[in-house]
């Protein structure tokens, strides 16, 4: 495991250590397993997971035993990327794992085969602008998994918008109300591959989608 950026750390201030030690025994990661397996599915070459957190994808990806495979990661929580380094080391998984936000991410244009993002683009501040990131270090072709919570329809996105102050308190900024799968279908640059909504979780995180868009070879990026 490297951590190249840990010793210089960037002020993002972003910064939850309650929330990073309490992130592990919350009552919804343990369900995340089947999602989290959707997302490490069949991995190969150069891939990016997005706010890795404590590094809970981890064991995932190296219980998937990809071949010809290289393992990037980004997580500007200290706290939270202190543990990531433990699992990685736990896990037996070669990371390199930065000190970086998803809105600037440390990489070059077309970067990367597969870009992961579990549970983050409820959490990252400017998900428009850390979409435009993904596409840039995507290769042409290259495949955006994600598995995310959105904000829900009827009485339940209602009490989602009226918890939402409270909760980005207690959840490390995590926001309930984010309307996350017209932002990935929507974008000019991206292909649908599959987007699945699923009733998926425990109020007030919930729905969840889960998909796959890939980046288009003939695009407006190209
Ligand atoms: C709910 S946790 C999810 C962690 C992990 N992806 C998982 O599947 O369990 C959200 C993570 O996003 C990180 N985060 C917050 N702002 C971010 C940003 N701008 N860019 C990237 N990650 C960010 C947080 O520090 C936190 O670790």
């Amino acid at each position: 495991m490297s951590d190249q950026n840990a010793q210089s750390s960037h002020d993002h201030g972003i910064a939850h250590p309650l929330f990073a030690t309490l992130y592990d025994r919350l009552p919804q990661s343990a369900l995340l397993a089947p999602h989290r397996n959707y997302l490490v599915d069949d991995l190969s070459g150069r891939v990016l997971e997005l706010g890795c957190g404590t590094g809970d994808m981890f064991p995932f990806v190296a219980d998937a035993t990809p071949t010809a495979f290289e393992y990037h990661a980004i997580e500007p929580d200290p706290h939270m990327r202190t543990r990531a380094a433990r699992t990685a080391d736990d896990v037996g998984l070669e990371v390199d794992l930065r000190d970086a936000r998803a809105e600037a991410l440390p990489y070059p244009d077309d970067s990367f085969d597969v870009v992961l993002a579990s549970v983050v683009f409820c959490t990252i501040q400017d998900p428009d602008t850390a979409l435009e990131e993904v596409v840039r270090v995507l290769k042409p072709g290259g495949e955006f998994r994600f598995f995310e919570h959105v904000h829900a329809d009827g009485w339940r996105g209602t009490g989602q918008t009226l918890l939402n102050p409270v909760w980005e308190r207690v959840a490390g900024g995590c926001q309930l109300t984010r309307e996350t799968i017209p932002r990935f279908v929507g974008h000019d640059a991206l292909a649908v591959e599959e987007v699945d909504r699923l009733e998926f979780g425990l109020f007030p995180a919930t729905p969840f989608v889960r998909g796959t868009v890939r980046r288009r070879r003939n695009g407006l990026l190209e």
